[in-house]
């Protein structure tokens, strides 16, 4: 049922509140096929929001959520098993094992013993856990946890992934890695969708949304933004900021 199935995931005009905090005011951007997406902003811009919408995990008040064609709220969806989640706040057992975290997540998700171990293999050697397999996922440093959260999430080999944050907490080296991780997911055809806090990220990705205030502020291909405000992409933060100045201005106009 998917009218444009180059569409991974898309939000039109979705409206999301909490009580009086008004967390997306009528968000439209859209997630192509095949590419890394930045959601980009600072905290509270509604990054998590969005995420647990284009999840299914929340409705919208308004406006329509697609994920690869369908409503991810629907249960009878098969479109569900298509996605992997990585969320923002640690979700894996401390007190489990790297093996046992891992064998967890291929229960909860159905996969049989033979899928589990072929699948184990690849996943402990593409984040190289390989070693770590017995220790505990509390004795593991930032990045290795990110990674082990991201080998629970590729069990069920998602078609789109969903990476609340991933690089938050993570020591430059193991951000680079971790960056590395995701765009050879990304050659093997997989769609990620990658929210940041952090500015400089935004240059990793091939198209960013600006997220400020519940609100998409730019959208597009984050060289060609620079580019648009007289500024090297490695200095993003720039590019966000001169938004913010204008959007801010034009209000107050
Ligand atoms: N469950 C919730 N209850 C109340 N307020 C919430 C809830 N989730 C998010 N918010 C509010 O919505 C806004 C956006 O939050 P969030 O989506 O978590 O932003 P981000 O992930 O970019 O930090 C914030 O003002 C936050 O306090
Ligand atoms: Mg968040």
């Amino acid at each position: 049922m998917s009218a444009r199935p180059e569409m991974a995931v898309s939000l039109e005009e979705v409206r999301r509140a909490f009580g009086k905090a008004q967390a997306l005011r009528g968000v439209s951007l859209s997630v192509h096929a095949g590419e890394v997406y930045g959601l980009v902003g600072p905290d509270g811009a509604g990054k998590t929001t969005a995420i647990r919408l284009m999840a299914g995990l929340l409705l919208p008040d308004s406006g329509k959520v697609r994920l690869l064609g369908e409503d991810p709220t629907d249960t009878r969806s098969p479109v569900r098993e298509s996605l992997g989640l990585v969320p923002q706040r640690n979700t894996l057992y401390g007190d489990l094992s790297v093996g046992e975290n891992l064998r967890f997540f291929a229960r909860l998700f159905g996969l049989s013993q033979r899928d589990f171990e072929e699948r184990r293999a690849q996943l402990l050697d593409i984040t190289r856990l390989g070693r770590f397999t017995e220790r505990r996922a509390d004795a593991l440093s930032g990045g290795m946890y990110k990674k082990l959260a991201l080998a629970c999430a590729l069990l069920h080999r998602p078609r789109v992934l969903l990476l609340d944050e991933p690089t938050n907490g993570v020591d430059p080296v193991s951000r680079r890695e971790l960056w590395e991780l995701l765009y050879a997911l990304v050659h093997e055809g997989m769609t990620l969708l990658v929210s940041t806090p952090y500015m400089d990220e935004a240059a990793r990705c091939h198209r960013v949304g600006l997220l400020h205030m519940g609100e998409l502020i730019a959208e597009g291909d984050p060289r060609e933004l620079a580019r648009r405000h007289g500024v090297a992409a490695s200095n993003f933060e720039a590019v966000f900021l001169s938004l913010v100045e204008k959007r801010d201005g034009g209000r107050a106009a």
